[in-house]
């Protein structure tokens, strides 16, 4: 924590020195959103409003913690660029670091909320039918073991249709995948 302090001391100055670049930086990823966005939307599914398609957010998901991210975040930028940069935890980790570095200010605890909030709500779709193990390990949260079998289920009897499919896989946990249902696509 003293680091952090220290490192954001340094940054502070570094950042007065560069406030001029930061600026221009800051307008040109905001500037970006537009394309970003739209390139980040999932593709529209051949079938209507069928289980599995991902709320298209137009704002930040209500949800525990979307208040300290408007606050801690939405100070040199729209949250929009958050939107339209889907990750996973360790993603998020690197991200929130990063913004610290660029002087984002917040306490220990308001930093861990946010990363709580951005990890649950802001993540990429992941499509249980082609994603790769590592892809399941990082982004559902599997152990190696449980990706594995995933594949293997999918291996042996095609895609996987619904959440109740992919729930079918021995040994796997089934609320490690209801915590991620709205982002899984199939
Ligand atoms: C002190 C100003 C500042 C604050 C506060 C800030 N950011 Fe940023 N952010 C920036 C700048 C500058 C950029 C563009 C520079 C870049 O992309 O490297 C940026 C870009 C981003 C991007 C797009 C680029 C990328 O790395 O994917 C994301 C996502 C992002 N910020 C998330 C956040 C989150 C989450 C928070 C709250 C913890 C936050 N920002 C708070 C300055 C800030």
């Amino acid at each position: 924590m003293n680091q952090q302090r220290l490192r954001l001391a340094f940054v502070g100055r570094l950042r007065a020195k560069h406030i001029g670049v930061l600026g221009v930086v800051v307008l040109t990823a905001c500037l970006q959103y537009p394309v970003t966005a739209l390139a980040q939307q999932p593709a529209a599914p051949a079938a209507p409003a069928a289980k599995g398609t991902l709320p298209v957010h137009s704002e930040l998901p209500a949800a525990d913690g979307k208040d300290t991210v408007m606050k801690v975040c939405s100070k040199c930028h729209s949250p929009n660029l958050i939107l339209a940069n889907p990750r996973n935890r360790q993603g998020w980790e690197e991200t929130i670091t990063k913004m610290s570095g660029l002087g984002a200010m917040a306490t220990d605890d308001e930093f861990t909320t946010i990363l709580e909030y951005l990890a649950k709500n802001i993540v990429p779709p992941i499509n249980v039918n082609k994603a790769p193990t590592t892809i399941l390990m990082s982004d559902l949260a599997l152990t190696d073991k449980e990706a594995d079998a995933v594949v293997a289920y999918r291996t042996k009897n095609g895609d996987f249709k619904s959440l109740d499919d992919l729930k079918k896989v021995p040994d796997v946990d089934a609320k490690k995948l209801d915590d991620k249902k709205d982002h899984i696509v199939f």
